[in-house]
């Protein structure tokens, strides 16, 4: 009887020790994955967080072939704002009662080619900011009314990486630029800072930002 109830505690330590043992090794299997779906936002830095906005396009962007023929450069760029970071004037047309969003936005949040205007429009990087014309004047003419000595300031110059295939450094501020996607990729973006590598989408990750005071634009002075 002595014997049977020491064999019987014996099975049922060892029952118990296969049991404990098993469930602890699949409960540290659990632990050590972690699904991807679970990974929400607060994997962002809070600063951070526009850099992505438009990445789910990423692969897209990849894909989108070049149209040469569409293409805008920095130039064009330049020469539609009054000053360096000052609001784009509108260059199409408008109708009066078309002020912001629901209006602009049909093309301005995606993109794509308007045969209208023969061109792509460009993607906003302030879709959230709706009173469009609040900041955006259309353009009525080409030329002065008074002529004056206004210059524009120029933008910062680009290509400033520390060798010669390094990330070149973010030569601009981050505020209302916080959106990358939509300025340096697709058919819109301007030949010389359209990047060959949209699907990297942690932009900040390799580009940093220029701490230093930016020269180039100059300080504004009245003549
Ligand atoms: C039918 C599509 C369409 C609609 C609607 C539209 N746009 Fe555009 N927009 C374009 C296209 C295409 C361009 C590019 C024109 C070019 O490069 O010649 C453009 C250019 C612009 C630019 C210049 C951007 C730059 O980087 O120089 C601004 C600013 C702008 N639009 C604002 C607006 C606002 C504000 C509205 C609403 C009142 C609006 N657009 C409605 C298609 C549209
Ligand atoms: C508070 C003012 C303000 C409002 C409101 C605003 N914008 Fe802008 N927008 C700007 C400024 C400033 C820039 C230039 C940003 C820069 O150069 O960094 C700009 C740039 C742009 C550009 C050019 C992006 C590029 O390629 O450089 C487009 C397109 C544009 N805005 C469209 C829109 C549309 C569409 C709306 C309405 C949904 C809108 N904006 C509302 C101030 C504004
Ligand atoms: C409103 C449009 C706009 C947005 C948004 C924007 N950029 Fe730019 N970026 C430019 C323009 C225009 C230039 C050319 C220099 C200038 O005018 O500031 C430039 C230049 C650069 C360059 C230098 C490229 C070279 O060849 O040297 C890098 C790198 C860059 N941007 C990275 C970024 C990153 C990263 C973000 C997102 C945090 C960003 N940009 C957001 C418009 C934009
Ligand atoms: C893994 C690091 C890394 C990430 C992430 C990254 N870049 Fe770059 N980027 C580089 C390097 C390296 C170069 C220089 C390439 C060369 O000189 O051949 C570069 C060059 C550029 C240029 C200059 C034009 C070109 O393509 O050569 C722009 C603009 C740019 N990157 C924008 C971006 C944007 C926007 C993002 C986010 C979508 C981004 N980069 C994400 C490493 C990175």
């Amino acid at each position: 009887m002595k014997r049977l109830f020491i064999i019987f505690l014996m099975i049922l330590l060892m029952i118990s020790t296969i049991v404990v043992w098993s469930y602890s090794y699949t409960l540290s299997h659990e632990e050590a994955y972690v699904p991807v779906s679970n990974i929400t936002e607060s994997f962002v830095i809070p600063s951070e967080e526009g850099v992505f906005e438009r990445s789910k396009y990423a692969l897209e962007y990849a894909e989108m072939p070049i149209d040469k023929n569409h293409e805008r450069s920095l130039k064009t760029y330049y020469n539609n704002r009054a000053f360096y970071g000052a609001p784009p004037s509108i260059p199409h047309s408008v109708e009066e009662r078309d002020m912001g969003a629901n209006s602009c936005l049909k093309c301005h949040e995606n993109g794509g080619y308007v045969n209208k205007y023969n061109a792509y429009s460009p993607v906003t990087p302030h879709p959230e900011k709706i009173n469009c014309r609040q900041c955006h004047v259309p353009k009525k003419s080409d030329n002065l009314f008074v002529a004056t000595n206004w210059s524009r300031t120029k933008g910062p110059s680009i290509g400033n990486n520390a060798l010669v295939t390094s990330p070149p450094i973010i030569p601009h501020q981050i505020q209302m630029r916080e959106n990358c996607l939509s300025c340096h990729a697709g058919p819109s973006a301007p030949e010389e800072i359209r990047t060959t590598h949209p699907t990297r989408i942690n932009c900040r990750q390799c580009h940093v930002i220029n701490d230093k005071e930016i020269k180039d634009i100059g300080v504004f002075t009245r003549k």
